[in-house]
């Protein structure tokens, strides 16, 4: 496959009002439900980056009828709980963990037999995790060492509803179990001791699904749903991914003089801590016209550029609110003035890449001073730009990508990556509206 080199450098302060592409998880989660709902969901601001195109195409293969008008509106006529249909093909999942963990999750609790495959990024990625409930509720795995893709499940004939304690704080896995339990007989409860973004819940309840939640004497808390019952189709409206806003408003942070306005953002707060922990630094966010839509907190961002972040300590139990948003946080504290320290980063390692390890790869190489430890990172800002000037490597992670290329509309030469394309899974527009903003990032 062919490679496409970015380059990023020194841009002026960033000015604009722009539209970020709609909330990846809940645009997953759209489809999938819609997918199964009795009647005609409509879906609004679905982000139309490659891991949801894979998600909507592994859904029609499995018999859900899913279109989209020139308008971008998607429709969904689904196939109704327990009515997915067994795909002739591998179903191919490119680059997205979402959209397998809780396929996986989905088709283990139907008595059909289905193949997933991803590209080299997603076939490193650990399956273990969905595949260990997934046998308890009577699904047969065939996978690579460790439960790496190529896979193939068959599911019995019929489900068992099951209690699990999640052994890691993971929505996918939490989503996954949830899923299968749809077309389980009876109740299943997926018990999380740290909350995890609750899309999958809020999002069944807008199906009409009863969803409780209970929270246990430890404090973890119990989510259980109730097998065999239908969903009824709904009208959804994809609120801004919040975790692809963090880069514009990293990039606006890190010049002064910046005023960049971001409408819609979700700010659900097992979503937010990326926003909370750049305003502990010292950043100059504005949430404006902070309201409810569909069931979920949204807000417009005004960022303005501030003069000088500081470094500070990100509390661990903060971490699943902000696991996405590290790579670009690393970039602000290079930036900023004192010493940053990230921990509880073990789930860093087993995403689209080892974000812990290209992070400190990329960021040494720029000339930053950090250092790494099995699941943390503290890096020592002087308030000053890194050299830069150096061609860093993504290993296929749209994250590692766009964070990058922040960092060479700041750094004093510019910065090349090895290959953007990544960056479609999840922010297709990303040059486009950076560029327009300001920035300097091309080919
Ligand atoms: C996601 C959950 C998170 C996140 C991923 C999307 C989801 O993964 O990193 O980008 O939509 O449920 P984990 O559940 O593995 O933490």
């Amino acid at each position: 496959m062919s490679t496409e080199k970015l380059t990023s450098s020194k841009s002026n302060a960033l000015s604009g009002h722009i539209k970020v592409p709609g909330d990846k998880s809940i645009s997953h989660r759209s489809l999938m439900f819609g997918g199964l709902a009795i009647g005609e969901t409509v879906i609004h601001g679905l982000l139309e980056g490659e891991d949801v195109l894979h998600t909507a195409q592994a859904m029609r293969e499995m018999g859900a009828e899913i279109t989209c008008d020139d308008q971008n509106v998607w429709r969904c006529h689904g196939v109704g709980i327990g009515g997915l249909r067994e795909p002739s093909t591998i179903l191919e999942m490119g680059n997205s963990g979402t959209s397998t963990r809780l396929l996986i999750g989905l088709v283990g609790a139907h008595n059909i037999t289905t193949q997933f495959s991803g590209d080299a990024s997603l076939n490193k990625r650990p399956m273990n995790r969905v595949i260990k409930p997934l046998e308890m509720m009577g699904a047969k795995f065939t996978s690579r060492e460790g439960g790496r893709l190529p896979l193939s499940v068959t599911g019995p004939a019929s489900a068992l509803p099951i209690e699990y304690r999640l052994p890691v704080a993971s929505a996918q896995v939490k989503s996954a179990v949830l899923l299968a339990g749809l077309s389980a007989m009876g109740k299943t409860t997926v018990i999380e001791e740290t909350p995890t973004r609750d899309h999958t819940e809020n999002m069944l309840r807008a199906f009409g699904l009863t969803v409780d939640v209970e929270t246990l004497e430890d404090g973890a808390q119990a989510i259980s749903v109730e097998g065999q019952k239908d969903l009824i189709a709904t009208e959804i409206h994809v609120p801004s991914d919040p975790s692809s806003a963090a880069f514009p408003t990293v990039t606006a942070l890190l010049h002064s003089d910046s005023e960049v306005k971001m409408d819609n953002i979700l700010m659900n707060d097992r979503r937010n801590g990326i926003y909370i922990t750049l305003q502990e630094m010292g950043a100059d966010i504005e949430f404006v016209n902070e309201r409810i839509e569909a069931g979920e907190q949204v807000a417009d961002l005004i960022v303005r550029g501030t003069n000088m972040l500081k470094g500070i300590d990100v509390p661990a139990d903060r971490v699943p609110s902000m696991i996405d948003e590290f790579p670009v946080l690393a970039v602000a504290a290079s930036l900023a003035e004192g010493t940053t320290t990230m921990t509880g980063l073990a789930e860093l390692r087993v995403k689209e890449s080892d974000r812990l390890l290209m992070m400190y790869q990329g960021l040494k190489a720029c000339g930053v001073d950090l250092e790494m430890g099995e699941d943390s990172m503290t890096i020592h800002g002087n308030g000053q730009p890194p050299k830069g000037g150096v061609e860093v490597e993504t290993a296929l992670d749209h994250r590692i990508a766009m964070s990058f290329m922040v960092l060479g509309s700041v750094s004093l030469e510019p910065i090349t990556i090895d290959d953007g394309a990544p960056i479609r899974t999840s922010f297709p527009n990303f040059i486009d509206l950076m560029n327009g903003l300001g920035t300097k990032i091309g080919a």
